[in-house]
């Protein structure tokens, strides 16, 4: 049984094999054919943090898929009272099939996985956000940036980074990562993505100079400055990320054909201008319907898995 707790547990086939399967659900639904993979089954969604798109993906995904999803807050199940991670993971594991975590810890989504019975996924933990990254791949391949892609990376050091570090050196591709002094990447994160690359081929940069990390680059992506957690930190962000909002500027050197991915939700006018976010090269809406379609493929390749 395998779990979707980052995307440094999987190999490049695997990776591949889930973004085939999220691709070809895309392709039935688009042409009305929706195929109950997951009938019957039951997925519990637990967050502690707020979502919009996690939220609806999973949920619709697991209906389309001819199962049932039941959302969880922590708030109001017993988690949010004390009852301890272990317990829980053992209570719900036996009446789930599959179960979906957003929350702060990896450690946590790490302690969760190893009590339950079925496969667990992160829906977003500090460290690690790998279900919005295989939507992304899903875009990218769309939009014909699969093909030794260059990817910049420009903004916070934060989950979306490291998913990026995982994604880039699983697959092999060149990733360019520009963040302000002191908000950089992880540093044991971005040893195990140097340790990766070695097999992979890809190539990691690390920067604090947006202008050279984004030149001749085929995508373009950031994030927001203050993710979920840090709000009492929004001041002095603003202040120590001036200089890497992406804008027409910035964009501009850039391949002519990038693409501008955002996971959403985007805070315009600060890592991001409106004129970027809403312009010809944006595609963070397919990327955002790619949640779905992604999602579903997870879901049904962990399924797949368990027998
Ligand atoms: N990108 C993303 O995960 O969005 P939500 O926080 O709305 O789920
Ligand atoms: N880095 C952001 C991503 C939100 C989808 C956060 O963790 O809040």
């Amino acid at each position: 049984m395998k779990h979707f707790l980052t995307l440094n547990d999987f190999t490049k086939d695997e990776i591949y094999e889930i973004i085939e399967l999220s691709k070809k659900i895309k392709e039935e639904v688009k042409s009305g054919k929706i195929i109950h993979r997951m009938k019957d089954k039951s997925l519990a969604m637990i967050f502690e943090k707020s979502s919009t798109r996690t939220r609806v993906s999973f949920e619709v995904g697991m209906t389309q898929l001819g199962g049932h999803a039941l959302f969880l807050s922590s708030k109001d199940t017993q988690l949010g009272r004390g009852e301890p991670i272990k317990d829980t993971a053992r209570v719900i594991s036996r009446m789930v099939d599959l179960i979906m975590i957003r929350t702060y810890k990896q450690s946590d989504i790490e302690e969760f996985a190893k009590y339950s019975k079925v496969p667990v996924i992160n829906g977003l933990t500090d460290d690690f956000h790998p279900v919005q990254l295989m939507a992304d791949y899903l875009t990218m391949i769309e939009f014909g940036k699969n093909k030794n892609p260059v990817v910049a990376y420009i903004g916070d050091g934060n989950n979306m980074a490291h998913s990026w570090l995982m994604l880039a050196s699983k697959l092999g591709f060149e990733l360019r990562i520009a963040t302000p002094k002191n908000y950089e990447v992880n540093s044991k994160i971005l040893n195990i993505a140097l340790d990766n690359a070695k097999t992979s081929g890809a190539k990691i940069i690390i920067e604090n100079d947006p202008s050279i990390a984004i030149k001749n680059t085929d995508v373009v992506t950031t994030d927001t400055w203050a993710s979920m957690g840090q709000e009492s930190e929004k001041k002095q962000r603003e202040m120590d990320f001036k200089g890497f909002q992406i804008n027409k500027n910035l964009m501009s050197l850039a391949k002519k054909d990038a693409i501008f991915l955002h996971c959403l939700p985007a805070y315009r006018g600060q890592e991001v201008s409106e004129e970027v976010l809403e312009g010809k090269q944006s595609v963070i809406f397919e990327e955002a319907e790619n949640r779905l379609h992604a999602q579903k493929g997870i879901m049904a390749w962990l399924d797949q898995k368990r027998g």
